[in-house]
């Protein structure tokens, strides 16, 4: 049977060979992104003739649409986006799609503009295209292509008129290509990427391939750029003028992420001057590791897909410096463009201000995996064209730019023939950069052994080299090209990620999967994720599990990341008035910082200063003296807080920007012991002690004038995604598992209320239905007559197998504004194994700032080491450094919620003081929450001293 074109397994037809990409020279270019005429039909041929009949001269769309292009019809009111995660949307019969087959007719004319010359040729192109388009100009067809993230030239000189030009592009969302495109993400069809009219004067340039190497014996820089049309490089800076193909060794700065050095030169070809931007650097596997420049380097990266909650993945060139200064400002240095190669502009700016780039072609069959890998197209040699094709338009098109030091085959295809030969042909094509697939353990076609989360423990035996394994992979480095699921609360456990990272040798380093949720704006859910759009099969909210929320606020989990990867580690002791600084950059020495200290009692500045450190070298460490310590604390607690921060504006933040920190504490602050000795006193069915009154049953009504509302133990979170696990796992999640228990509908018993001498005492049991496990829970209240004093006694009954999610004290203030300070963990939320980045101090904020708006609501907003808080009118001192939650509505309503706007305020602040918390650890696709993170039922005792502010 002969297939249609968009179903045949070939990439396309009648396409120009791929070549690099430049900036713009001097022919000109016409850019033709803007508004189109725009037509949908359900199935891939739409019923008005033949084919080309609407890409004929004279064919009147008048009655069209209109759509934005670059864009996605889908996200312009046209057909609904889908999401799956590695599910094929259509029945997997390859290269088969189904007759639904949403296909979009996009139309637009266009004049020459004036000037234009008319002696040369002209192309076409097209920068992203999902998933086939057949192109038509003034009625003749150049030809089709599949490949979406990928670029496609046509050659149209012949073809163009000066005015009127009729432009035609038929995209079906389905082709052979959408099984070689089963990425994790939104299905989004369309002209998703720029389209432009270039002009191409006779002897312009073709393809030029840049080689810019840099020996670190002799500083010195080799250059040589090869190019199918002869001319001349010239950099004026180096005062290097060359013929194309021929070699110059000058003495050059080298480019890396840290200090991205570009030169700018000029290649001329008797028709065309295009400008270039070289950075010299030498990639190479040596010792077993990846060295930049002699170096090895420590990725400190995160994956990246194009993604904009309005707009998709066409993405403009301000979002996408966005992207790069907050990954520059959050410390990343490291990007994988997860899966596909990104918008080319994406590369210059990573060039420019400095990141390592590992390329992906877009390339992923995952689906194929729930059928064993059967009809896999990466082992079916009728594929391979089509592969080598991706590989040869990924390759060709970035091929120049410094930034890129690793070609990725693709993602999660399993393994295959087709994926050796294509890293064959990007072997015998560019032996100056390595090649990385994480899909298959043999590493037999790759220079660096690359996993997805794995745990630590498995990490540090690979770190330790006792994973064994085929003998090349035992000889290389090792890279986590995926870890830290950063899906909702989370993700947990970076520290120990980084302190594996940072011991051995052979790690290093990874990528956090992912940059930034995926939450398509949406009128009624605020963000939408799988399913909002009626999908028949869909992944639900797995598609928003990044450090970025959809509007790229930056989530708690970036921050950490932040301070986890920072390049300085400062450490030291206080006390001794000691700083410890290690430089922990790959190339740079510590010039560029400086350094300052304050002094802080109880949380407050009162005094500071700058540090000098000595300019270390990468890897050295030193140790500076602080000054005498400004006060004692007497009572207070004080500590030291060190910063490294920019000593000048730098391409990507401005000067003071703070680069790494740390808290040396001095001296522990004392608690004044609240005596008790108010007797409660039962009056009718209210009981009184001091300032508060309880009803009979022992449960705090009030306190001075403030309502308390249920205050009691709570063990309850609204579970999160990482609580929730993997839903591909047989093994029941944690949140499964309290759920099973029933600790999400605890009873509470009130087994005595008695009336000592100096305190009242409510003893309990709090258990769930249908089950034996229960804590006996015992509230004891005293009083001085002005404060209140709370201590809690917990013992748990019974064989308790699951962690708690929580542990501590829940209760209500109705009618409170919800303005919130506290001494303590902040400014922003944090968990056990998530807060390196808590810095102790005193902050202020409210209940609704407080909160991390998650695209799905779940457990969130605490803060950590809590000395005192004060909300409202209300005041807690503890002496156990509790976790302080302050939200306008409960733990049930959370949980219940599916979208932000499920999430209601009422008339009640709800306060959770907790003595413990469940760490969050990354199950929602790795491993969950490390032993030294867990809370488990234990007997357990803390306390809290109430008292009214201003009082
Ligand atoms: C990986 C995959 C990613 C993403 C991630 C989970 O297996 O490569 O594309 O799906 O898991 O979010």
């Amino acid at each position: 049977m002969d297939l249609p074109l968009h179903e045949d397994l070939s990439p396309g037809a009648g396409a120009l060979p791929p070549r690099a990409r430049h900036a713009e020279s001097d022919a000109p270019s016409l850019s033709l992104n803007g508004t189109w005429r725009f037509r949908l039909s359900p199935t891939a041929d739409p019923e008005d003739g033949e084919d080309d009949t609407f890409a004929r001269d004279g064919y009147d769309h008048t009655a069209w649409d209109e759509v934005t292009v670059p864009g996605h019809w889908v996200l312009q009111g046209h057909g609904a986006p889908q999401y799956t995660n590695t599910l094929y949307p259509f029945p997997v019969d390859p290269p088969r799609v189904p007759d639904a087959n949403p296909t979009g007719d996009h139309l637009r004319t266009f004049d020459l503009p004036a000037g234009w010359p008319v002696s040369g040729g002209a192309t076409l192109r097209f920068d992203g295209v999902e998933s086939f388009a057949r192109v038509w100009l003034n009625g003749t067809e150049l030809g089709s292509f599949k490949g979406s993230r990928l670029a496609h030239e046509f050659a149209v000189g012949e073809l163009l008129r000066p005015e009127g030009n009729v432009l035609a592009v038929r995209v079906h969302q389905w082709s052979s290509g959408s099984y070689l495109e089963d990425q994790d993400q939104w299905w989004l069809p369309g002209i998703f990427r720029d389209v432009t009219l270039l002009h191409r004067p006779e002897d312009a340039l073709g393809d030029h391939f840049v080689h810019a190497t840099y020996d670190h014996r002799t500083g010195a820089g080799t250059l040589r750029v090869d190019a199918d049309t002869p001319g001349r490089v010239t950099v004026a800076e180096l005062g290097i003028d060359i013929a194309t193909g021929e070699s110059v060794t000058v003495p050059v700065r080298p480019w890396t992420a840290e200090t991205p050095r570009l030169y700018d030169a000029v290649l001329t070809t008797p028709g065309e001057r295009v400008p270039l931007r070289v950075g010299f650097r030498t990639v190479a596997l040596e010792d077993g590791l990846i060295k930049v420049n002699g170096r090895p380097l420590l990725f400190r990266g995160v994956n990246r897909h194009e993604f904009h909650p309005e707009t998709g993945r066409a993405l403009d060139a301000a979002t996408m410096r966005a992207d790069i200064l907050l990954m520059k400002r959050h410390n990343i240095n490291a990007v994988r463009t997860s899966h596909y190669p990104p918008h080319p502009a994406f590369l210059d700016l990573c060039d420019e201000l400095g990141l390592w780039v590992v390329d992906e072609c877009d390339l992923e069959t995952h689906g194929f995996h729930a059928f064993d890998w059967r009809a896999n197209p990466v082992d079916d040699d009728r594929w391979t064209p089509a592969l080598l094709d991706r590989a040869a338009r990924t390759v060709e098109r970035d091929k120049n730019h410094a930034s890129v030091i690793m070609w990725s085959l693709g993602n999660e295809c399993g393994t295959g023939r087709g994926l050796t030969a294509m890293a064959e042909w990007i072997r015998a094509r560019d032996g100056s950069r390595l090649i990385h697939y994480e899909g298959d353990r043999s590493c037999a076609d790759t220079d660096v052994y690359s996993r997805m989360y794995a745990d630590h423990a498995e990490v540090e035996s690979i770190g330790e080299r006792e994973d064994g394994g085929p003998e090349r992979r035992a000889r290389l480095p090792f890279i986590l090209c995926e870890y830290a699921h950063a899906m909702g609360n989370g993700p947990g456990g970076l520290s120990e990620y980084q302190r594996l990272f940072e011991t051995y040798e052979r790690l290093q380093g990874g990528f956090v999967w992912e940059w930034i949720d995926h939450g398509l704006a949406h009128p009624a859910h605020e963000y939408a994720y799988g399913g909002d759009f009626g999908e028949e099969v869909h992944d639900g909210n797995f598609v928003c599990d990044g450090l970025l929320l959809p509007d790229r606020t930056p989530s708690p989990g970036l921050v950490e990341y932040k301070k986890v990867i920072e390049p300085v580690r400062v450490g030291g002791d206080g006390r001794e008035g000691t700083v410890r600084i290690t430089n922990l950059y790959d190339f740079t020495d510590l010039s560029h910082l400086a350094f300052t200290w304050s002094y802080e009692v109880d949380g407050v500045s009162v005094a500071e200063g700058g540090l000098t450190v000595p300019p270390l070298g990468p890897g050295e460490r030193t140790e500076v003296k602080l000054p005498p310590a400004p006060t004692r604390g007497r009572d207070a607690e004080t500590q030291w807080t060190v910063r490294a921060v920019l000593a000048e504006d730098t391409p990507w933040a401005a000067r003071g920007h703070v680069v790494a920190w740390a808290q040396l504490p001095v001296e522990c602050g004392v608690i004044q012991p609240v005596p008790g000795g108010t007797p409660p006193v039962r009056d009718g069915r209210r009981i009184t002690l001091g300032p508060a009154a309880f009803d009979s049953r022992g449960t705090l009504l009030s306190f001075g004038g403030l309502q308390v509302r249920d205050l009691r133990l709570d063990v309850w979170r609204a579970p999160t995604d990482n609580d929730n696990g993997m839903p591909w796992r047989p093994e029941p999640s944690v949140a499964a598992r309290w759920r099973a228990i029933g600790l999400d509908r605890v009873h509470h018993r009130v087994d005595a209320v008695d009336l000592g001498d100096d305190a009242l005492t409510v003893r309990t049991r709090v258990a769930p239905a249908a089950s034996d496990l229960g804590l006996r829970v015992t509230y004891r209240w005293t009083s001085n007559g002005i404060k209140l004093r709370l201590a809690v006694s917990v013992a748990p009954e019974g064989d308790w197998r699951a962690p708690l999610p929580r542990l501590g004290i829940r209760f209500g203030l109705p009618g409170a504004a919800g303005r919130v300070r506290w001494f303590g963990g902040g400014p922003g939320e944090a968990y056990p194994d998530t807060r390196a980045a808590s810095m102790l101090g005193l902050w202020e904020s409210d209940a609704d700032a407080m909160q991390t708006p998650y695209v799905r609501p779940q457990e969130n907003g605490a803060r950590p080491g809590i000395r005192w808080a004060e909300i409202d009118g209300l005041r807690v001192d503890t002496d156990h450094e509790p976790w302080l939650t302050v939200r306008r509505w409960t733990t049930e309503q959370l949980d219940a919620a599916a979208h932000r706007p499920d999430l209601v305020a009422g008339d009640t602040v709800w306060v959770n003081l907790d003595s413990g918390q469940h760490g969050i650890g990354t199950e929602s696709c790795g491993p969950g929450v490390l032993p030294q993170h867990q809370l488990h039922a234990r007997v357990t005792d803390f306390a809290y001293t109430f008292s009214l502010t201003g009082r």
